[in-house]
């Protein structure tokens, strides 16, 4: 965790860096144009902006190569990527994962597989601790010195006098500062200066200074205290400490100091006439020649411009007020810019789709494509391959899954495919009796040729269907039926399964009448109540029939059936409509899991419908969400390893009750399917909680191991959990 904060640390510091130059040069070009507050407010929204360690994506959406190349070798010469390990199907031993794409570090580690996961763990702490050590070293050099300035102060200072302390009180009057500000005066003092944060001191040198000057000089330190500049100097302090390895972070303070003292300089002379200004004038240079002051932390000093006295007489002297809508325009813009960079983590992290999103129902197609890289690592093997004789193994999505860099994935992994949005009601039938078979034909079509088993999805469902099919109760039976027909006759050729009915039951099932379980508020229930599931499996066993396809298996899709209540609902039903004859061939367990999954209870809910006899299960949209990864662009190595144990033990399970030739049990032959609800974190529905076996930059995660060797996996796992 510690790493991967630095590590995002580093690439904010980079890209703010581009940001600071920037700002240093448009500062300069619009000099005349801006006023020194509004450049300093564009300098402290950058300096609170390098405290947040989150910029993600901007660097992705600026300059891929460039960026993704520095912030790489940065974050690899650091040691500081938390990659997954990888296990080799051919020396089953355990490597990180660029390892085994490497192909030759691979055979490498496989020398001593125990050692290798030792040696290729990173040793996370080192450069967090130079980095800690560097931060520290800055903030505590900074408090001694202002403790020390502080201390010396109170030494040697004596309170100002009466003369003094009137015209400090009508400056305040003046510039409307009611706050008590203590007035001191001490010998070690070359200029005025203002300190504290929360009990502010100004303090004088203790020589006589004619009242005109003075007045200037207290006014210039109240309106500092006014605008919270040691506020903004401490800010700047932390920033400097965070990036102290950044000397383009050194400048930006620099450039921020200078800018709050000309913006003092500004307010001091709103309204002064040119007289006002030499005096002004004047007084700089008067207190200039008393010598800088050594530097102090959290204090500002009248002489604090560095420097650069030249620039700050003419500004005095010569600089027309600038035009307040030009420094609205520009602070507008540097703000909005820091904002969408970042925004960017927030757009990103959304794009795997929400659940609440409302769909357009006229638009077939489907996910954004985030994270391209021009091609997959070249692997090791197909899932596929290794599932075989077990069951299918899919995944979902819908047209841009079959270009690369996706197909390159699903090709190589998977040998079946649930079009995931492309076929429900609201695609194919927006309006009565206008289909549009386009986006799922092409799918269906393009799969058939590779191979790859087409699973439909849905046909009658509450959700993402128009809301025309039921409107009319004395039509509801018709259009359900018409729709069934229709998309059974136009895809169900190519199709190996399809999920009929979808989510017919409510969250809780609890009365023993399956009935009563039915979701009674929405969509074909509200119409046609629970007949609906019958009229729906009767239709679609009719057109199979009449398509010449009575092997096209037509399933029974939900979630959350590994709950005990659920599950039996389902069995109840199931069971009483096949002993009437109505053809529900198999259930769909739906499997949106997350890290609080009992896998008992998977397998209880699995024992129990292999007691149907002549019923199919298929894990038809499985995920494991990391709910804390929320957001997160990868999971960290502990929510890694808790997902992927999941999955393998869900996998080891899923084995056990195969349908395939491989389960030498065979009383347990139930699984045909199991089903990955998404190709890589980045396309899936619940993207957001990285769910899937593929990461974002299409490279297969620790779970995708977890899934290839599931045995071979808990053996390490257990094996290497004292250690
Ligand atoms: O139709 C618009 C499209 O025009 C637009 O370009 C696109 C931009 O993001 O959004 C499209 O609609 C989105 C649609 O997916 C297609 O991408 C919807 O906003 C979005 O809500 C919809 O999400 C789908 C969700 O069902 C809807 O409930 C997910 O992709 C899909 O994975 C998910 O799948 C369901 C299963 O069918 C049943 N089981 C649970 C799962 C979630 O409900």
């Amino acid at each position: 965790m510690a790493n991967e904060i630095l590590a995002e640390l580093f690439r904010v510091s980079l890209i703010m860096s581009a940001a600071i130059l920037l700002l240093t040069v448009l500062s300069w070009l619009l000099r005349s144009k801006t006023s020194a507050t509004a450049r300093m407010i564009c300098w402290v929204a950058l300096a609170m902006s390098m405290l947040v360690p989150v910029r993600p994506t901007l660097y992705t959406l600026t300059a891929p190569k460039l960026m993704s190349f520095i912030t790489d070798t940065l974050a690899t010469r650091l040691d500081l990527r938390t990659e997954p390990r990888y296990l080799t199907e051919q020396t089953g031993e355990w490597v990180q994962t660029s390892e085994a794409i490497a192909g030759t570090q691979a055979s490498d580690a496989s020398a001593n597989s125990q050692d290798s996961i030792v040696t290729s763990e990173i040793q996370p702490g080192v450069f967090t601790y130079i980095w800690l050590f560097g931060f520290l070293a800055v903030i505590t050099v900074c408090i001694i010195k202002h403790f020390l300035f502080l201390r010396t102060i109170r030494r040697w200072g004596q309170p100002a006098s009466g003369e003094i302390s009137n015209l400090m009180n009508s400056v305040k009057r003046e510039i409307g500062l009611k706050r008590h500000i203590r007035l001191l005066v001490s010998p070690v003092i070359t200029t005025p200066v203002l300190i504290g944060l929360f009990r502010p001191i100004i303090v004088l040198p203790d020589e006589k200074i004619e009242s005109s000057k003075l007045r200037f000089v207290l006014m210039h330190e109240c309106f500092h205290y006014k605008r919270g500049d040691i506020w903004v100097k401490t800010l700047s302090l932390f920033t400097l400490a965070a990036h102290w390895f950044n000397p383009v972070v050194y400048l930006m303070k620099r450039l921020l100091i200078q800018e709050s003292e000309t913006a003092c300089d500004e307010a001091v002379l709103r309204h002064a006439g040119a007289d006002s200004r030499f005096q002004y004038g004047e007084t700089v240079l008067y207190i200039a020649k008393r010598g800088k002051q050594a530097e102090a932390a959290l204090f500002s000093s009248f002489n604090g411009h560095g420097n650069n006295l030249k620039k700050r007489l003419v500004d005095i002297i010569e600089r027309a007020a600038p035009k307040r809508w030009v420094s609205v325009v520009c602070t507008t813009a540097l703000a909005a810019v820091l904002l969408l960079s970042i925004g960017m983590t927030s757009i990103q992290a959304q794009s795997g789709g929400d659940a609440n999103d409302i769909p357009e129902e006229d638009s077939p197609v489907i996910h954004e494509v985030r994270d391209e890289p021009d091609s997959i690592p070249d692997e090791l093997h197909g899932l596929k391959d290794i599932y075989k004789d077990y069951f299918l193994i899919g995944t979902c999505g819908d047209i841009k899954m079959l270009s690369n860099p996706y197909w390159e994935v699903l090709s190589k992994e998977f040998n079946s495919f649930t079009i995931e949005n492309a076929m429900k009601p609201q695609y194919i039938q927006s309006k009565e009796g206008q289909f549009n078979f386009d986006a799922a034909g092409e799918i269906t079509a393009v799969l058939a040729d590779h191979d790859i088993a087409v699973i439909g999805h849905t046909l009658a469902w509450h959700e993402q269907t128009p809301g025309w099919m039921w409107d009319d109760r004395d039509k509801a039976k018709e259009r359900l039926e018409a729709h069934i027909d229709a998309v059974i006759r136009n895809c169900g050729p190519q199709l190996t399964s399809i999920d009929v009915v979808n989510e017919a039951f409510a969250d809780y099932t609890g009365d023993s009448d399956w009935r009563k379980n039915l979701r009674q508020d929405t969509g074909w229930y509200t119409v046609l109540g629970a007949d609906f599931i019958e009229i729906a499996f009767r239709k679609a066993d009719e057109v199979r029939r009449d398509i010449g396809r009575p092997d096209l298996k037509l399933y029974y899709n939900d979630y959350g059936l590994h709950s005990p209540a659920k599950a039996d609902a389902v069995y109840r039903m199931v069971t009483e409509l096949r002993a009437k004859g109505v053809p529900i061939d198999g259930i769909g367990m739906q499997s949106h899991y997350s890290e609080t999954l009992s896998v008992d209870d998977v397998e209880n809910a699995l024992a129990h419908f292999n007691t149907i006899p002549g019923v199919e299960v298929s894990i038809s949209e499985m995920d494991i969400s990391i709910i804390g990864s929320g957001g997160n662009l990868s999971l960290t190595a502990d929510q890694s390893a808790i997902q992927s144990e999941l999955y393998a033990r869900l996998f080891t399970v899923f084995k056990k009750y195969a349908k395939g030739q491989a389960n030498t049990d065979e009383s347990k032959r139930l699984i045909a399917r199991v089903t990955v609800w998404g190709v890589t974190d980045g396309s899936a529905w619940l993207g957001k909680s990285n769910p899937v076996l593929f990461n974002r930059q299409f490279e297969p995660k620790e779970a995708y191991s977890a899934v290839a060797n599931p045995e071979k996996f808990l053996e390490f796992m257990t094996a290497t959990k004292d250690l």
